[in-house]
C-alpha cells in the first residue's frame, strides 16, 4: 500500500464538475495528469453511456470545436497551476479537435513544455471502407504530453526488437554459446587520451583513434569480445541478449484497444485498456508519486494508478461512472471503500455525490435512473430501444444463465430477474403504475420495482388490486427509503 500523502488527500474520488473541484487543489501538487475528455465529435460525444440518454443530453453541449475549446481552455488552466514542476501532462483526443487542443495546450502550459504527440493505434484497418471513400482509415488517437517546466520524471521504456530487425542486424550467432551479436567499430573520431597505439599490429584509419585505453582492449581481449576483420582490425561483440531491447518511440502500436471479450471490460465504449494507462503512469511518475485523472470515466488511471502504488485522486461529474468506478477499484484492486479506514491510511472513499433529496430532484433524469438503479444493487439499461419501458434489472444471487441466447449481450441470456422502474417525480400516479404493470405482463415478471420520491394513494391501491388480480408484485420505494437504506429488507 502506498503511503498517504501529507500535502493533500489522496485516494480520494470527487464527484463533480472538475472546474469547481480542482479549485480546491493546492498550486503544484500533482505529479502526473492524464485526461480523456468527452470529444467534440458525435462519435465520442461523451459516450460514456453509450448511446444513450445521456448523449442526448450532451449532444447540443459544443456545437463547434471553439466551444468546446473555450470549454476546455478553464479546466486546462487549473490543471496547469496544480501541475508540479517536474510533473506531466497527457491529453488523450482525436483528430475531431486535436490540432485546436495543441494550439491551446501551447498557450496554456507553454510552447517549450510540449514534449510528444503520441500516436496510439486504438483499432485495426476498417474493412468497411465505403466504395468512392476520400479519405484514408482513421484508427488511431492523438495524445499531447507536456511537462511542468522543471526537469520531469521520465522512465524510458524498452520494447523486445522485432524479429526481422534481429535478423539483419544481430546476423552473427556464436559458436558454443548460440548468442547473437553484431560487430561493432571499435575506433571514434576524437582523441581520448592514449588513443592512437598499435593493437596487434594495426593502427586506426587515418583520422580516426581507438574508443578505449589499451588496458581496455586487453579486457575484451580476455573476455573474448574482439573479433578481427581479414585485414586484422578488431571489432566488438555487442550481444544481443546484453542490450535493453528499442526504446519507445511516440507511435504506440502494442497496445490493443478493449475487445468485447476482455476481462477488464465494464461495457462502457469509452473505457480505455489498462495497458495504456499504465505505460504513461509508469513512464511519468515513480511510487508513491500523485496520479490526477480529471475526467476519469469507469476509473482505469485509477485502478493502474493504484495497482503501480502511486498515490490518486479522480473526478468525474457523473454520480454513475464515480459509483462505477468504485466498484471497480473495490473489486479490482480490493480496496475498501470506508471512511474510517481511509483515516488510517487504507482504503479509499468517494466525496462529493448527490445524497440528499434535493440534490437528487436536481440531478438530470438519466443520472437518477442510474443512481435508483444501482442502490437497489441493479444494473441500468444501456439503451432506451427494446427495453420494454423498464430503466433497469435486479438480477437475484443465484440467477443461473438459460442456456439459450448468451451472445446477446452482458446479462441478458439470464432469465431470472426483476424490472426496475424509476420515475423522478414527486408522486407517481395510478397511470404509471398501470404503464408498468402492462409492462410487467409482457415480460412474464412475477416482480418488479417501483422508485419515485412519493406515490398518490391511488397508485399504492392499484399495486395492491394488481396483486389480487394477477398474482404480481410490485414494490413502491421512495427516494427517502433507499436513502435510510431502510429498503433491505424490502428487496429480499
Ligand atoms: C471519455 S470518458 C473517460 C473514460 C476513461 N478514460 C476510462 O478509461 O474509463 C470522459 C468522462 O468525463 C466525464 N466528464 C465530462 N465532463 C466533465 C466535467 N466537466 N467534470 C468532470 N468530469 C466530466 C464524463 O462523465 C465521462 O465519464
Amino acid at each position: 500500500m502506498a503511503k498517504p500523502s501529507s500535502l493533500l488527500d489522496t485516494r480520494v474520488i470527487y464527484c463533480g464538475d472538475n472546474l469547481e473541484q480542482l479549485k480546491k487543489l493546492p498550486d503544484a501538487c500533482i505529479d502526473l495528469i492524464y485526461i480523456d475528455p468527452p470529444f467534440n465529435s458525435n462519435r465520442n460525444y461523451e459516450v460514456f453511456w453509450g448511446e444513450t440518454k445521456e448523449k442526448r443530453s450532451f449532444d447540443d453541449r459544443h456545437e463547434s470545436t471553439q466551444a468546446y475549446i473555450e470549454f476546455m481552455r478553464p479546466r486546462c488552466v487549473e490543471l496547469a497551476r496544480v501541475l508540479k514542476k517536474t510533473g506531466s501532462f497527457y491529453y488523450h483526443c482525436d483528430w475531431h479537435a486535436s490540432h485546436y487542443v495543441k494550439v491551446m495546450l501551447d498557450q496554456v502550459f507553454g510552447e517549450d513544455n510540449f514534449q510528444n504527440e503520441i500516436v496510439w493505434k486504438r483499432s485495426s484497418a476498417h474493412s468497411d471502407t465505403k466504395q468512392g471513400a476520400t479519405q484514408f482509415g482513421r484508427i488511431h488517437d492523438v495524445i499531447f504530453l507536456y511537462t511542468g517546466g522543471g526537469e520531469a520524471t521520465f522512465n524510458a521504456k524498452y520494447l523486445p526488437y522485432d524479429q526481422g530487425y534481429i535478423e539483419s542486424h544481430y546476423r552473427h550467432i556464436e559458436e558454443g554459446t548460440g548468442r547473437r551479436y553484431r560487430k561493432d567499430n571499435l575506433t571514434a573520431n576524437k582523441p581520448g587520451g592514449d588513443t592512437s597505439y598499435e593493437w596487434k599490429g594495426v593502427r586506426p584509419y587515418k583520422g580516426r583513434y581507438w574508443a578505449f585505453s589499451k588496458e581496455k582492449m586487453g579486457a575484451f581481449e580476455s573476455e573474448g569480445r574482439l573479433v578481427y576483420t581479414r585485414s586484422g582490425m578488431p571489432e566488438f561483440k555487442r550481444y544481443l541478449d546484453e542490450m535493453p531491447g528499442c526504446p519507445l518511440q511516440d507511435v504506440w502500436d502494442d497496445i490493443a484497444p478493449l475487445n468485447s471479450q476482455a476481462r477488464e471490460r465494464l461495457g462502457y465504449p469509452t473505457q480505455k485498456p489498462l495497458a495504456l494507462l499504465e505505460r504513461i503512469i509508469q513512464s511519468s511518475s515513480n511510487e508513491n508519486d500523485i496520479v490526477l485523472d480529471a475526467f476519469c470515466g469507469c476509473g482505469t488511471a485509477l485502478v493502474a494508478a493504484q495497482t503501480l502504488n502511486r498515490q490518486w485522486i479522480g473526478i468525474d461529474i457523473s454520480p454513475t461512472a464515480c459509483r462505477v468506478m468504485a466498484k471497480r477499484l473495490r473489486d479490482v484492486c480490493k480496496l475498501r471503500e470506508d471512511e474510517s479506514y481511509w483515516l488510517h491510511g487504507k482504503g479509499f472513499v468517494v466525496r462529493d455525490l448527490p445524497w440528499t433529496e434535493k440534490q437528487l430532484r436536481a440531478i438530470p433524469p438519466f443520472e437518477f435512473e442510474n443512481w435508483a438503479v444501482i442502490a437497489l444493487g441493479g444494473i441500468p439499461n444501456k439503451t432506451q430501444v427494446g427495453d420494454m419501458g423498464i430503466d433497469g434489472r435486479i438480477y437475484p444471487i443465484g440467477s443461473e444463465p438459460t442456456a439459450a441466447g448468451k451472445e446477446a449481450g452482458q446479462l441478458d441470456f439470464m432469465d431470472d430477474w426483476y424490472p426496475i422502474q424509476v420515475k423522478q417525480m414527486d408522486k407517481t400516479g395510478r397511470p404509471d403504475i398501470d404503464n408498468f404493470e402492462a409492462a410487467m405482463m409482457r415480460m412474464k415478471r412475477k416482480k418488479g420495482f417501483f422508485v419515485s420520491f412519493d406515490f398518490s394513494s391511488d397508485a399504492l391501491r392499484e399495486i395492491d388490486q394488481f396483486f389480487r388480480r394477477e398474482h404480481i408484485v410490485i414494490i413502491p420505494l421512495t427516494v427517502r427509503e433507499i436513502l435510510d437504506e431502510t429498503i433491505a429488507q424490502r428487496l429480499a
